[in-house]
């Protein structure tokens, strides 16, 4: 059994699951999983870290990019080793079991902002990139997935106005968030400029940032607004070692 913040991951595998995976969560299917492909060297290892149940290491291996996920959750590997033939294991993102400069990507998805520790993490990732490798970040956006943010419909003044608000974004914080009913999970609220600049200080250059417009299905389907394709949900950064 996990502790703390971990243990919200296990007590919500199957959630995160049902919701997310197996073409259930268009971000992935129309946006997660082509950007991070793109953003990856053709062939090599690649370590999928935060894996959970293997999705996106799933989707790049071709046979000449090879994943090997690592996730902290044991019910998330199971699931993983049950539909791919990638390899897995057990370990957290701060300590790797991996060799120094052994594999040629690194891939984060939707993981660091759960990490309390950023520096072990980018530490870690650092050290097992070869030199030329490529980190993928994907992420809630920082800016605009501040705690605090989010459409406001404001039917008082006159005309109403609908408009995005965005909450105290420069200050670093930790918050338990209520997902979907009753799935609370631990995010860590950091500026962009943080992980740019503890990427950069390891070596690690940013070479593209992608803020895609949110997908036609959840603009369809949740954000019926004015203007809600101009609000990224996402950020996806890529570090050159
Ligand atoms: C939002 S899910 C993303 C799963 C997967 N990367 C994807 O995009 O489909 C976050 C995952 O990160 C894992 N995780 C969170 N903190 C971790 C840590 N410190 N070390 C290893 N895995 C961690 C959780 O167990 C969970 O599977």
């Amino acid at each position: 059994m996990t502790d703390g913040p971990l243990s919200e991951w296990e007590q919500h595998a199957a959630w995160w699951r049902r919701e997310f995976s197996a073409g259930n969560d268009a971000e992935y299917d129309e946006q997660i999983l082509p950007l991070v492909q793109a953003a990856l060297p053709a062939d090599g290892v690649v370590l999928d870290l935060g894996c959970g149940e293997g999705q996106v290491g799933r989707y790049v291996s071709d046979g000449r990019r090879h994943a090997v996920g690592l996730d902290v959750i044991r019910s998330q590997l199971e699931s993983a080793r049950a539909q791919d033939g990638c390899r897995y294991g057990q370990a957290l993102i701060e300590v790797l079991p991996v060799a120094t400069s052994s594999v040629d990507a690194v891939i984060c998805s939707l993981v660091l902002e759960h990490v309390a520790d950023l520096d072990a993490a980018l530490d870690e990732s650092a050290r097992v990139l070869r030199s030329g490798g490529v980190l993928v970040v994907v992420m809630n956006h920082p800016l605009l997935q501040t705690p605090g943010s989010g459409w406001i419909d404001d039917q008082l003044v006159d005309p109403p106005e609908q408009y995005w608000r965005i909450g105290p974004y420069l200050r670093e914080a930790t918050s338990l968030e209520e997902v979907d009913a009753g799935v609370m999970l631990t995010f860590h609220h950091r500026p962009l400029g943080r992980y740019v600049n503890a990427a950069a200080v390891r070596g690690l250059r940013l070479e593209r940032l992608d803020e895609p417009s949110p997908p036609p299905t959840h603009l369809r389907e949740f954000w019926s607004f004015s203007g809600a394709e101009s609000i990224p949900r996402l950020a996806v950064l890529t570090f050159r070692s």
